[in-house]
C-alpha cells in the first residue's frame, strides 16, 4: 500500500507537477477595480447600480451549502462573502473627504462566528485587500439613507425570491427588503421580457418551437401579438434572426442595463481572465486524462468522478465549476445526469462532463470513453460523427462567426452523419438525438453571461456536439444507450482560435492511445 503511495506521489511530481504552470497570483484587487470602472463607463447618465450578494443555501438541518458568491459582485469587488452589497455611482457622489463613486457593505466581524466558520474580511480587510475607500458593515446599510428618486435609472440584477432569512435584521434579507422598498420598480411588461430574453440567448430554431408550445401558448395576448415575438415564430432567416436578437438585446430598464454591462463585459476575457480560465481548464483536462488511463469495467461511475475530484484539488482548484456529470450507458443519455452513482460502467461509453474551478472561473470540458479503452464499431460509428462535427465546427470558429451559425452547422453535420447510417430518415428527427445547443460562453458561470451574436476576439467559448440514442429509441437495440459529447474550449483570437483544451485527445485514435496508457489508480 504505502510503495504505491509512494509511486503515486513520485508519478504526480514528475508527470503532472511540471506540466503545469500558472499564475502565481489570483486575480488581483487592480483587476477588479479596472471591470468597475469598465462597468462605470457603460451606465447610463446619473444612474446607481446595486450589486448584492447571494443568498447563503441551507443543505440540511444546521448545514449549509458551501458559499457560492454572485459572481457579478466576485467580478466587480473581487468580494467573496454573503450578506453584502457593491453600489456604484455613474458620477461623483458627496464632496471633499466625501467624495466617493462606490460604497462597499461586508459583513461585520464577528470572533465567534469566525471561530467555527472561518474567517471573515470585515471593513478593514476590504479596505486594505479589495482597495476600497468607503467600506461599512450591512448594519449600515440599514440605517443608511438613500434617496434613488434623484438618479435617473437605478441598476440593479434581477431580485431573487428565495432569499434566507437570517433573522439579523441587517443580514441581506433586509438589506434587500430594504432596496425593493426604496427603488421604483421597473414597470416593464415581464413576460415579454421573458421571450425577449429568451430570443436573446437561445439560437436554435427547434428549441424556440418547443417554448412557443410549453410557455408562449400561454402567455397573455399582448405577449403573442408582439411584432417581434410574431416574427421569430415564422423563422426568418439567419440575418434577419441575429438582427432581431440585437434589437431585444438594447437596454431599457434598469434591469435590463444591467443585463446588458454585464454580459458586454463579462463576454470579453481580459489578460488576467484568460490567465486563471487557461489554468482552470488545464487543470480540467488533467482530470479527464488521469481518468481516462484508469478507466476499465470494473470502475464506478462515482470512482471516476473521484478522480477528477482529486486531480483537480491536487493542481490548485478550489472546486468543480458546476456539477459534474459522469454517466455510463443509458446515464450518458441523460444530459443532466449529476448522481454519478452507477455501479460500473462495463463496457459502455462514461460520458464525463466535468469542469475544474480555479481562482472562481470554470473549465467545461466534456469527453466520452469506452470503459473496455476500446470503442465498439456502433459506439466508434456515432463518436466518428460527433467527431467530425467538432473538427468542422473549429475551422469556422474565427471572429465574425456567429453562435446561430455554429449550432446550423453543428446540426448539419450531426444530421447528414445519422442520415448516411441509416438512424434517421428525415432531417427533422435530428432532434431527437440532438436535443442541445452547441456553444456558450465560459467564465464565472459555465454558461457565462455574454450576448450571443458573432464571435470577438478574447471570448472563450465551448464547442459541444453529441448525439445521444437511449434505450427505446426507434432503432436497432445495437445502438441503445450509446451517448457521446465531445466538449473543447476555445479561445478567439484576432484571426482564428487557441483550443485551449488541445491536451486533453479528442480523435476516437487519440483516446485509445490513452486508455491504452498505465494509470497510477490501476490497482
Ligand atoms: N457542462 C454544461 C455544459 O456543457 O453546457
Ligand atoms: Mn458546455
Ligand atoms: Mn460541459
Amino acid at each position: 500500500m504505502k510503495h504505491i503511495f509512494i509511486a503515486f506521489i513520485t508519478f504526480c511530481t514528475l508527470h503532472l507537477y511540471g506540466q503545469i504552470e500558472g499564475p502565481e497570483k489570483y486575480l488581483t484587487s487592480e483587476f477588479h477595480k479596472g471591470r468597475r470602472e469598465a462597468f462605470r463607463n457603460m451606465m447610463p447618465a446619473n444612474s446607481v447600480a446595486f450589486v448584492f450578494a447571494y443568498s447563503e443555501r441551507n443543505f440540511s438541518n444546521d448545514v449549509d451549502y458551501y458559499y457560492q458568491p454572485n459572481p457579478n459582485l466576485f467580478y466587480l469587488s473581487g468580494y467573496k462573502e454573503p450578506n453584502s452589497v457593491l453600489i456604484i455611482y455613474k458620477d461623483i457622489q458627496g464632496i471633499g473627504p466625501d467624495a466617493h463613486n462606490e460604497v462597499l457593505y461586508v459583513q461585520e466581524r464577528n470572533l465567534f462566528k469566525e471561530k467555527w466558520d472561518g474567517k471573515r474580511m470585515g471593513v478593514e480587510g476590504a479596505m486594505s485587500k479589495l482597495d476600497f475607500k468607503k467600506v461599512y458593515e450591512c448594519k449600515d446599510f440599514i440605517k443608511h439613507s438613500f434617496d434613488l428618486s434623484k438618479f435617473a435609472m437605478v441598476l440593479h440584477d434581477e431580485i431573487p425570491e428565495d432569499i434566507v432569512n437570517k433573522g439579523t435584521g441587517y443580514d441581506l434579507y433586509a438589506m434587500i427588503e430594504k432596496f425593493t422598498k426604496l427603488s421604483t420598480q421597473d414597470k416593464s411588461d415581464a413576460d415579454k421580457k421573458k421571450w425577449y430574453k429568451f430570443i436573446s440567448s437561445n439560437l436554435s430554431y427547434d428549441r424556440i418551437q418547443l417554448f412557443v408550445e410549453n410557455y408562449l401558448k400561454k402567455s397573455p395576448e399582448s405577449v403573442q401579438n408582439d411584432p417581434l415575438v410574431k416574427e421569430i415564430i415564422n423563422i426568418p432567416d439567419v440575418k434577419r434572426f441575429n438582427e432581431i436578437k440585437k434589437i431585444v438585446d438594447q437596454p431599457t430598464s434598469g434591469t435590463d442595463f444591467f443585463d446588458y454591462i454585464t454580459k458586454s463585459l463579462r463576454k470579453i476575457k481580459t489578460k488576467e481572465e484568460i490567465e486563471v480560465l487557461r489554468k482552470a481548464i488545464e487543470i480540467s483536462a488533467l482530470g479527464h486524462n488521469e481518468v481516462m488511463k484508469a478507466v476499465h469495467p470494473e470502475m464506478t461511475e462515482s470512482e471516476a468522478y473521484g478522480i477528477h475530484s482529486y486531480i483537480h484539488r491536487k493542481y490548485g482548484s478550489e472546486n468543480e465549476g458546476y456539477h459534474p456529470i459522469v454517466g455510463a450507458g443509458g446515464n450518458a443519455c441523460i444530459l443532466h445526469y449529476i448522481t454519478n452513482d452507477k455501479t460500473k460502467i462495463g463496457n459502455s461509453i462514461v460520458l464525463m462532463d466535468v469542469g475544474a474551478q480555479y481562482s472562481m472561473y470554470t473549465g467545461d470540458i466534456t469527453r466520452s470513453v469506452p470503459g473496455s479503452g476500446k470503442f465498439t464499431p456502433e459506439q466508434k460509428a456515432i463518436y466518428e460523427i460527433v467527431y467530425r462535427a467538432l473538427e468542422e465546427l473549429k475551422k469556422i470558429s474565427k471572429p465574425g462567426t456567429t453562435f446561430t451559425e455554429i449550432n446550423v452547422k453543428s446540426k448539419e453535420i450531426l444530421t447528414e452523419g445519422m442520415l448516411a447510417l441509416g438512424l434517421i430518415k428525415s432531417k427533422t428527427e435530428i432532434s431527437q438525438y440532438y436535443p442541445h445547443g452547441c456553444s456558450h460562453h465560459i467564465g464565472l458561470d459555465v454558461h457565462d453571461k455574454g450576448q450571443y451574436d458573432a464571435l470577438e476576439e478574447n471570448m472563450v467559448i465551448t464547442l459541444e456536439p453529441g448525439l445521444y440514442i437511449p434505450e427505446g429509441s426507434p432503432v436497432d437495440p445495437k445502438w441503445w444507450n450509446i451517448g457521446i459529447r465531445i466538449e473543447d474550449n476555445l479561445l478567439i483570437t484576432k484571426n482564428g482560435h487557441e483550443n485551449l483544451s488541445h491536451m486533453c485527445p479528442t480523435s476516437p485514435q487519440d483516446v485509445e492511445k490513452m486508455a491504452a496508457q498505465k494509470s497510477v489508480f490501476d490497482k
